[in-house]
């Protein structure tokens, strides 16, 4: 018989009719004549009911139906009598296709997050994380949809590369030299030239170089793919391999820039609460009771703009009147998380997009301001995450963008093909790249970016 989606099922109204369900046992509870069993396929945050008359089904068959067992229920559809369901199942048929013995580790209700880490292969199961998957899901397909409708074209970028976009020097590398034998050239340096790419490669810390590429002959274009960063941050909104989404227009300029990342991202939130209500509801119950409060707060207000000069005498006034910060503030130091918090947390209590940061802190293809110091750098600031987008106006001008590489000492021999942008018809353009777990952070209301991806890569963790 042909099975039923829960999430399907649920919204049936055809009562009397037979059906088939298959799913993992959430629950199981009743008395000597009769069963509850709550089941659960994935299809949605909620579990059908089962209801098993005890006297016509074989009880060995019955004491396999344990919490995480695998069933598959024929019955008939019947109208609930309890609360908080509308539809259940009178089981006449049930079949045990995965037996779960009581070692199964997620069990125990009310498990930490730490250990749901250790048992990532089977946390999936769980209430909290389902919900989180399928909202990660309906962004993926909200920020696709976003783009396709405004003209966007999606274009792959490539993921091993042998340039650093960001110049920060956090790359793993790619090779398959055999280690226990490197070959050396007569100046003592490991010999690239036998690799398999010929030369030293390492996996991308963004798309954005190309995605310029493909900006300045599409002219619109989004990227969205994995990105590598080697940095050592054991903190709760930094992965070692994370998806990040990077749109990049010819002819924006940064305020342009700036109305595309808040209309974008105000559009994947408004998709999250029409379209993740059973999920969004539990995770404000469970997780985080401001969550709905916090999303339609975004989708609501207009984000603050301001500079980073701006943004430090606001600081710098905050420490005068007696406010406390773990780092030091003044003109030129890069925000630490707890900085950016209290911009938007506490003084704006709104998103913040900051702009016009100092040159020396940002990476070297950001467009010059006339004042020689600072660059048309955008990043958007989130309440509860800090930095969700980091963005800018791009070096349109040859001669400005050679000058900077050069101040900067960035190997020029793998950058010919970047530069040719500005040699050949170059225009102005400007993009950005929104960091996919930090927008799921911010939407599920976990507290951890590791919760939020299905198999997290940290420093020293790379299990499943
Ligand atoms: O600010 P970032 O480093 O900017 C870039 O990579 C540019 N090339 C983007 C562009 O202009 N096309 O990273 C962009 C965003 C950050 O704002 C943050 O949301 C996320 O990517 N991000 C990380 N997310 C998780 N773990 C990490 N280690 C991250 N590093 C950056
Ligand atoms: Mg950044």
């Amino acid at each position: 018989m042909q099975r039923t989606k829960i999430v399907d099922l649920l919204r049936r109204t055809d009562f009397g009719a037979t059906v088939c369900v298959k799913g993992w046992v959430r629950t199981r509870r009743g008395s000597k004549s009769v069963n509850f069993i709550a089941l659960n396929d994935g299809s949605t945050i909620l579990n059908v009911q089962v209801v098993a008359d005890v006297e016509k089904f074989d009880p060995e068959m019955l004491k396999l139906i344990t919490t995480g067992a695998c069933l598959a229920v024929e019955g008939t559809l019947v109208e609930s009598q309890g609360a908080g369901q509308s539809v259940e199942v009178q089981a006449t048929a049930i079949e045990v296709l995965g037996t779960c013995g009581s070692d199964y580790p997620m069990q125990k209700k009310g498990q930490t997050f730490e250990y749901m880490r250790q048992h990532a292969h089977m946390r999936l199961r769980t209430n909290t994380f389902g919900a989180v998957f399928r909202i990660r899901h309906n962004m993926a397909m909200a920020i696709h949809r976003y783009f396709h409708e405004h003209g966007f074209f999606y274009f792959n970028t490539p993921i091993i590369t042998a340039s650093d976009c960001e110049g920060a020097g956090q790359m793993f590398q790619v090779t398959t030299q055999n280690l226990y034998d490197l070959k050396h050239t007569e100046d003592g340096k490991i010999d690239y030239s036998n690799d398999f790419f010929g030369k030293t490669t390492s996996l991308t810390v963004s798309g954005q170089l190309e995605g310029e590429l493909g900006a300045t002959a599409l002219g619109a274009i989004y990227t969205f793919g994995p990105t590598f960063r080697a940095e050592n941050s054991n903190t709760p909104r930094h992965l070692a391999e994370f998806w990040m989404i990077e749109p990049e227009v010819a002819f924006y300029d940064i305020n342009d820039n700036m109305d595309l990342a808040e209309d974008f991202i105000k559009y994947c939130v408004r998709w999250a609460l029409d379209n993740c209500q059973d999920d969004l509801a539990f995770l404000n119950k469970m997780v985080d009771k401001t969550l709905l409060d916090r999303l339609h707060f975004v989708v609501e207000h207009d984000f603050v703009r301001l500079t980073y000069t701006e943004g430090i005498k606001i600081l710098e006034e905050a420490i005068a009147g007696g406010r406390k910060f773990e780092f030091p503030v003044h003109w030129g130091i890069d925000l630490a998380s707890e900085h950016e918090r209290y911009l938007v947390e506490e003084h704006f209590k709104k998103p913040v997009i900051l702009t016009d940061y100092p040159k020396e802190i940002k990476a070297f293809y950001m467009k010059l301001n006339e004042d020689g110091k600072t660059v048309r750098a955008m990043d958007v600031l989130f309440p509860q995450i800090g930095e969700i987008i980091g963005g800018s106006e791009r070096e349109e001008s040859y001669e400005k963008l050679m000058a900077r590489i050069e101040e900067l000492d960035i190997p020029m021999k793998d950058m010919w093909w970047y530069l040719d942008t500005r040699r050949f018809g170059t225009c102005p353009h400007s993009g950005f790249g929104l960091g996919f777990e930090r927008l799921i952070l911010f939407v599920t209301g976990m507290q951890n970016i590791r919760d939020v991806i299905p198999f997290p890569r940290t420093p020293k963790s790379a299990d499943f």
